[in-house]
């Protein structure tokens, strides 16, 4: 099946993060209750970004991955630390961009149509929260530009743990 072809122009996709930066900032402001406060953040990002097709939280629960808020279609809920994508990010603490989900070893595939993906920790002080993960129904959808830009939106969600 032809899948929609997603275009975001380096320089437009840099705006919208800066756009987005002061936007999740204003919505975690007042709030909370971190469902809430995830919730809004995953909608948001959702909105923002038609390079995203799936966007979400992992959280770290009894020392595994549990599925938290998020955007696109049913997704697996428990990932334990060094499985899949995430599961390997949150066991490095350290982000990890996938051009292309095939060729990830482990790759847990929730989504068919997911074809690259990003996964960025959240970490508060030394303690692991989770993970934010973006699929793409494209490949190669992700650079250093969301890499930067999830990480410093993970920064502003982490304190909120
Ligand atoms: N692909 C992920 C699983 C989560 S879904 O993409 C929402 C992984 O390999 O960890």
């Amino acid at each position: 099946m032809p899948m929609e072809t997603i275009t975001i122009t380096a320089e437009s996709k840099k705006e919208r993060y800066e756009e987005m930066l002061p936007q999740i900032s204003a919505l975690l402001a007042d709030e909370s209750d971190l469902i809430a406060n995830l919730a809004n953040v995953s909608a948001a990002l959702k909105i923002a970004f038609n390079h995203y097709s799936w966007v979400g939280f992992y959280l770290l629960k009894n020392d595994e991955l549990v599925l938290g808020p998020f955007q696109g279609k049913v997704a697996c809920v428990r990932i334990a630390l060094g499985n899949g994508v995430c599961g390997t990010a949150a066991a490095r603490r350290e982000s990890i961009i996938v051009p292309d989900v095939t060729k990830f070893p482990g790759h847990i595939a929730c989504d068919q149509d997911s074809r690259s993906e990003i996964v960025v920790p959240m970490v508060r002080g030394t303690h692991l929260c989770g993970v934010i993960d973006v699929d793409s129904s494209e490949y190669d959808s992700f650079d250093e530009t969301d890499r930067m830009y999830l990480e410093k939106i993970a920064e502003i969600v982490s304190v909120k743990f």
